[in-house]
């Protein structure tokens, strides 16, 4: 009998990020039956053991322990916020096994038990960042939840606002899990700051408060827009459309994007999940990465993590957003940048793409803004 290949699920179906994370889910199963379908990694079958972490950084931690030691698995695909990722790595670690992280984060890490897969900051707060100053200015206040990513992320878009000569008005913090009110006071620091943008690193349920308070507090998305890397179809889906028209997101995947493996990927998922499902960037990589670590299975002889991040070494992958793989100095992933912003039908329409895919650079200090001044390489969409 060919032995399955068993690996760890981790993405959350309840708390504050499930939104998004049941998107990652959805997207690890969905690709996880089609390698099957096709005859499994390496001829075999793959079996997911999946848990629900609950958006909490000890739980993550705790069916990690359970994943590694008592099911026996070497890889795990999982985890959204940092805060998660950071509790189960030194697990992984530990175990010598393997997380697969499918997610857009703050950079400057490095683990050999780790594959990142989502964007780092070279590869969307940049882009983003240039997109802005151009666009709408150089003044930005940053309102983010209270935990590890918007700290980082904050700090690299403050050396990118002082970079341009811009100026950070304020920077905020809301709980993780927020109630409208505390938006709402936000918001009126906002109104007496007047910015030419708002920095968003608010995460999960929290986002289509933000959204929804701005809307209600009468201000103009064409002229003070709120950006993010954090606002993915899959919040934008908890919003009113009228809430979210006008506003900015960074990403390497956008459902609405027109080109064979994106089109073919979405109706896959909205086959099994509804017309209506949400498709974020994070489920784009949650669904590539597992096709990547069968393909890696097979040429690298194991599931050791050695074997696996040679098997890894020069494999590339036609995912949605385009051609994708891992690079071997960093363990992150050579991604296509875009910048999108959403219709009065709350869709993404991408504004920008970048002219080829970017190397992942996560210890990147300073970001390059735009090193020949007025020329910036890219397509821009009518
Ligand atoms: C995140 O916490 N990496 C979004």
């Amino acid at each position: 009998m060919i032995e399955p290949w068993r690996v760890g699920v981790l993405f959350s179906q309840t708390g504050v990020t499930a939104a998004v994370e049941t998107t990652q889910l959805n997207a690890t199963l969905l690709a996880i039956d089609e390698i099957n379908e096709a005859g499994g990694a390496a001829g075999r079958p793959i079996e997911p053991i999946v848990y629900d972490p609950a958006s909490t950084p000890r739980r993550f931690r705790t069916l990690a322990e359970r994943l590694l030691i008592e099911d026996r698995v070497r890889v795990i695909f999982g985890c959204y916020m940092s805060s998660t990722r950071k509790a189960v790595l030194p697990v992984v670690e530990a175990a010598r096994g393997l997380l697969m992280y499918p997610t857009l984060y703050e950079g400057f890490e490095y683990s050999p038990n780790c594959i990142y897969t989502g964007a780092a900051p070279n590869q969307n707060s940049q882009q983003l960042a240039r997109y802005l100053f151009r666009h709408h200015g150089n003044r930005v206040v940053f309102i983010g939840s209270n935990y590890v990513y918007p700290y980082e992320s904050n700090r690299i878009m403050g050396d990118l606002v002082r970079q341009a000569k811009g100026q950070v008005l304020d920077e905020m913090y809301v709980p993780l899990d927020p109630r409208p009110a505390d938006l709402e006071r936000a918001l009126k620091a906002v109104s007496r700051a007047r910015p030419d943008v708002i920095f968003s690193t608010v995460v999960g349920s929290g986002t289509a408060m933000l959204y929804d308070a701005y809307h209600r507090a009468g201000f103009d998305s064409s002229a003070l827009p709120i950006a993010s890397l954090t606002t993915s179809e899959a919040e934008v889906a908890e919003m009113r459309p009228e809430a979210a028209a006008g506003h900015i997101t960074a990403a390497p995947f956008f459902q609405t994007l027109d080109q064979p493996a994106a089109s073919r990927f979405v109706a896959a998922y909205q086959h099994r999940h509804g017309p209506a499902a949400a498709v974020p960037a994070a489920a784009e990589a949650a669904y590539f990465q597992v096709h990547l670590a069968a393909g890696a299975l097979a040429r690298g002889g194991g599931e050791a993590p050695e074997q696996l991040r040679e098997g890894l070494t020069g494999l590339e992958f036609n995912a949605p957003q385009g051609q994708v793989r891992i690079e071997p100095a960093n363990n992150h992933t050579h991604l296509w940048p875009r910048v999108a912003r959403l219709d009065p039908t709350g869709r993404f329409r991408v504004v920008w793409t970048a002219p080829a895919r970017v190397r992942p650079d996560p210890y990147r200090v300073m970001q390059e803004l735009d090193p020949e001044a007025g020329h910036w390489p890219g397509r821009v969409e009518a």
